[in-house]
């Protein structure tokens, strides 16, 4: 049977913002249909490839992807027409060539990911193979210890916390069905504890709670004090990772932070080091991702030679999943992980390129969905098929989430005794 692309389209749908995103659709010769959906970040890094919206007032306040539609529509799937789905690479390249920018602004990285990955999926689905069996081959069996983002602040929430995610990480546990128990359950608890406190329940963006707490040290405690309840030893069985996102609270480009949302005041990079340093003497960290900017390539250094040995610190804005950034990072000992988010970078092919870079030199790499998402679960096999030990796809509340968690659930199942999991 042929494997050949018959027809590529693309349309317009909603995120879980409800903002619109790209779905596209392929189709083989051998009658072999898929569709991906692209993902949307609100925290973004400047050198992330482009996002193409229309810029029409008029619809969805400018965020139309009509322009990104009608190239998928137009100029990708007429030169995409008639190839071999499974040549991965030469549907990459052609993407590439066919924009021919850096940052991919005239098709919109997109259009491109859209493609990108529904080529992944068709190519699998072609050779009745699960998308994680045909990415990653007979390998592909570590299943990734879940970062469950419960609590939200910064970009991701409307309250007076600065950290964008606090996560609960069930480094502990012996697979990953009984992990993502742990840290539901450490979910439920939060939430009682609370309501006990009078404190709000709703959610953010990523599905975590995002009440308004005194201070951000005062969302790690109340998380510590959850795992607890729930039966669970802080530091063995559930350990935290944070993620700062501090690209959004920088002010100017001088090195210097404005913890704005919880009115913490203006922290110089050598405050927010020696903060982090505390709180990982006092708290079981286990991950730190962008403790400070994008910009701060000289502060990352100096945080990653305070902390790099005791705990991971993830470079995203500041690598957005390129590897010239990445390349950069590991020459100057900026981090020790990178973030890997599809559309920071546009590609598959490209994401594959810069987790096996971090694997080459030994650092980590910290699978990761967006803000802004569907419920499309490509990312769960995507993690399962590079084997990066990790991911982080949101809180146990809101489907777009779930769906991801639910699929490496499925995919563990099937793999049974070959299933591994395991944190480092
Ligand atoms: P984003 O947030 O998708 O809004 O960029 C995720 C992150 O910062 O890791
Ligand atoms: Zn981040």
């Amino acid at each position: 049977m042929s494997s050949r692309i018959t027809n590529i389209s693309a349309m317009e749908i909603l995120d879980s913002r409800g903002n619109p995103t790209v779905r596209v659709f392929m189709e083989l010769e051998d009658g072999t249909f898929v569709r991906s959906s692209v993902p949307s970040g609100a925290s973004t890094g400047e050198y992330e490839a482009c996002e193409l919206r229309d810029g029409d007032k008029s619809r969805y306040g400018g965020k139309g992807v009509l322009r990104a539609v009608e190239n998928v529509n137009n100029v990708i799937a007429p030169a995409l027409f008639g190839m071999d789905v499974t040549e991965q690479l030469k549907i990459d390249q052609t993407l590439l060539e066919l924009d021919g920018t850096t940052n991919k602004d005239k098709l919109g990285a997109n259009a491109i990911l859209g493609v990108s990955m529904a080529a992944v999926k068709a190519a699998a689905a072609s050779h009745r193979l699960e998308i994680y069996e045909y990415l990653g081959g007979s390998q592909a069996c570590r299943i990734p210890v879940p970062c469950m983002n419960i609590l939200n602040g910064g970009e991701h929430a409307d309250n007076s916390v600065d950290i964008q995610e606090f996560m609960a990480v069930p480094a502990g546990a012996p697979t990953f069905k009984e992990g993502l128990r742990y840290v539901s359950e450490t979910f439920h608890t939060l939430k009682k504890l609370l309501k006990e406190r009078g404190l709000a329940t709703s959610v953010g963006d990523e599905g975590g709670f995002a009440p308004n707490l005194g201070s951000n040290e005062e969302a790690i405690e109340i998380i510590i004090e959850a795992i607890e309840k729930s039966g669970y030893k802080p530091g063995v069985d559930i350990s935290i990772a944070l993620d700062s996102a501090a690209t959004s609270f920088v002010v100017g480009k001088k090195g210097k932070y404005d913890l704005k949302w919880s009115g913490g005041g203006v922290k110089t990079t050598d405050e927010m080091i020696e903060m982090a340093k505390e709180w990982v003497k006092k708290y079981p960290i286990i991950l730190w991702e962008d403790p400070l900017a994008e910009e701060d390539w000289e502060g990352f250094k100096k945080f990653t030679k305070e902390l790099g040995d005791k705990i991971e610190v993830v470079g995203d804005d500041i690598f957005v999943t390129n590897t010239k950034f990445i390349q950069k990072g590991i020459k100057e000992h900026t981090a020790n992980a990178s973030l890997i988010k599809l559309n920071q970078i546009g590609t598959v092919s490209e994401t594959v390129d810069a987790v096996k870079l971090c694997f080459e030199h030994n650092w980590r790499a910290f699978v990761s969905h967006r803000s802004g998402e569907t419920c499309d679960t490509f990312l769960a096999d995507f993690t399962v098929a590079m084997g990066t030990g990790h991911l982080k796809t949101g809180s146990a509340s809101r489907s777009e989430r779930l769906a991801k968690y639910n699929r490496l659930l499925e995919i563990e199942a099937r793999l049974g005794d070959r299933a591994k999991y395991y944190w480092r």
